[in-house]
């Protein structure tokens, strides 16, 4: 076997098929300062692969357990499979899933809340309507809505801010060690404490996970970094909350799966997910899977939503939290797939960051359509899964940042195929090089 004549190979391979259209100051870069060829010897795949670890997929969830009743455990008035309305805060003490032929209406101020149980469920498939009234609230872990229409109204909210279950095994979305760094999940968590040997763009805290659920993403945040071995400060991960509805939801609430705040002495908690499957979306809410605020600030989660005919509004965000430790490296943003334009977004909402969202392997059936890093987002390819490829274009706008290769690790050539590369004040880097055999 040849396996010891390795043949090194220096190769910035940019497949010209696209047509570059710069329209405002934007610099294409490709850095040679691989000074550090020792890196290579400490090449290790299992490390490489716990970093950029996409957990297979779930096993199909066990079947519902019964559902709850309307009167007796929800203190309702009315029957699921007519009209159940809860006409009362309750507190739950542990999971609970409403089915019925019927609709279910929270009313208006009212409070369903389970954030006493770690990771608690509340699970709605009701053949009705769905609303949730004015001002009235959710609290839970996870909130999994199966409905004809859903109302929510104004004021309303589903929290699960720092609310999430434990995130999939072999995932490294907490940061280790007591750094107070941002826990990660759709990007990765901010890392305030670096030593003057590392680049900053080689640092972060929690790391990115699930790549390959962007499409439809179901996973918990994770918890953000602590600064203290004695006690836990880092902020809780976000929720989860899917939305399936057959026609329209309309939109006047909020539907958040935040990562918990662990300011000042703890990192952020991830951004988690939420998935939105309906024809129609109406309203002016708010849909966020942010990062948590701490000394190190959360990565953001991942949200997709396959809706027919949405317009702008509802405000979709998925950037990172802020870094109270480090104020110019926020979390890196999360995932945002609007499945219909089968387009990507990666949004930092200006807020300016070091830290990585990391692109790995892209769908090919059917292929990305477009993909959006901007407003000061930094995304990463790194080695292995070193293609872009999209069917139209990729934009680079206000500040982003697309890198290709990772310090140390790199292996591999990298394409970008697109119709059209579209840049405004943002930079491409190529800033390594990679070893082949
Ligand atoms: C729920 O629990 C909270 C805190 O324990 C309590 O203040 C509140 O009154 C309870 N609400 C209901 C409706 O029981
Ligand atoms: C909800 O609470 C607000 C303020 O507490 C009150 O003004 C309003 O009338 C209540 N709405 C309903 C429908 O009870
Ligand atoms: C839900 O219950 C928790 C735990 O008692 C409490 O801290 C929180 O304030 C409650 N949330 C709402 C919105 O009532
Ligand atoms: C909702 O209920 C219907 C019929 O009761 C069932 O077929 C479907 O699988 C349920 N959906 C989910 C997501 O549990
Ligand atoms: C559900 O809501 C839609 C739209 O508001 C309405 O037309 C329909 O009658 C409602 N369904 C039931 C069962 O109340
Ligand atoms: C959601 O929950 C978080 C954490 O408990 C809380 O800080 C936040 O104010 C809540 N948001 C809303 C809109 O209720
Ligand atoms: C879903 O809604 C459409 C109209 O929006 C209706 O034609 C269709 O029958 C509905 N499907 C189910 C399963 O109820
Ligand atoms: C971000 O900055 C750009 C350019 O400076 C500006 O056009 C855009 O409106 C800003 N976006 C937000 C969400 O602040």
């Amino acid at each position: 076997m040849a396996e010891h004549l390795y043949r090194i190979t220096v190769l910035i391979s940019f497949i010209i098929a696209f047509v570059v259209v710069v329209t405002l100051p934007a610099s294409i870069v490709a850095i040679s300062d691989w000074d550090d060829v020792s890196g290579f010897e400490s090449y290790d795949s299992d490390l490489l692969f716990r970093q950029d670890y996409s957990p297979p997929a779930p096993p199909p969830p066990p079947p519902h357990p019964p559902s709850a009743s309307c009167q007796d455990d929800l203190g309702g008035v009315g029957s699921l499979d007519t009209t159940c309305k809860v006409v009362s805060s309750l507190n739950l003490t542990r999971n609970v899933y409403v089915a019925g032929k019927g609709n279910f209406y929270i009313l208006p101020n009212v409070t369903v809340n389970c954030s006493f149980v770690v990771g608690c469920e509340f699970g709605v498939n009701v053949s009705g309507n769905f609303s949730l009234g004015e001002n009235a609230q959710i609290v839970v872990g996870s909130f999994e809505l199966v409905a004809m229409n859903a109302v929510f109204a104004e004021g309303s909210v589903v929290n699960t801010t720092g609310l999430a279950g434990d995130p999939p095994e072999q995932t490294s979305g907490t940061p280790q060690g007591v750094d107070g760094s941002g826990g990660g999940y759709g990007g990765r968590g901010a890392a305030c404490v670096v030593d003057d040997k590392q680049d900053p763009d080689d640092v972060w805290g929690g790391d990115a996970y699930a790549w390959s659920s962007f499409l439809r993403p179901l996973n918990y945040g994770s918890r953000g970094g602590t600064t203290s071995k004695e006690v836990d400060y880092g902020g809780g991960g976000g929720g989860k909350i899917m939305v399936v509805v057959n026609a329209t939801v309309e939109m006047n609430g909020r539907l958040l799966a935040v990562g918990g705040d662990g300011s000042p002495r703890g990192g952020g908690g991830s951004g988690g997910s939420i998935y939105i499957n309906a024809y129609k979306m109406t309203g002016s809410g708010i849909i966020s899977a942010c990062g948590g605020n701490g000394f190190g600030g959360g990565g953001g989660g991942r949200i997709a939503t396959d809706v027919f005919s949405r317009h702008e509004d509802p405000k979709i965000f998925v950037h990172g939290g802020n870094s109270l430790g480090c104020p110019s490296n926020a979390g890196a943003a999360g995932t945002f797939y609007d499945a219909v334009p089968r387009s990507l977004i990666v949004d930092n909402l200006n807020m300016s960051t070091d830290t990585d969202t990391l692109f790995m392997e892209f769908p090919y059936q059917p292929l990305l359509t477009s993909i959006f890093i901007r407003n000061c987002a930094k995304a990463a390819v790194p080695l292995l899964w070193s293609r872009v490829q999209v069917q139209g274009q990729i934009s680079l706008l206000d500040g982003a940042i697309l890198s290709f290769g990772l310090a140390h690790y790199s292996l591999s050539e990298f394409e970008v195929l697109a119709e059209e590369l579209l840049m405004s004040n943002s930079i491409i880097k190529a800033s390594y090089y990679f070893i082949q055999f």
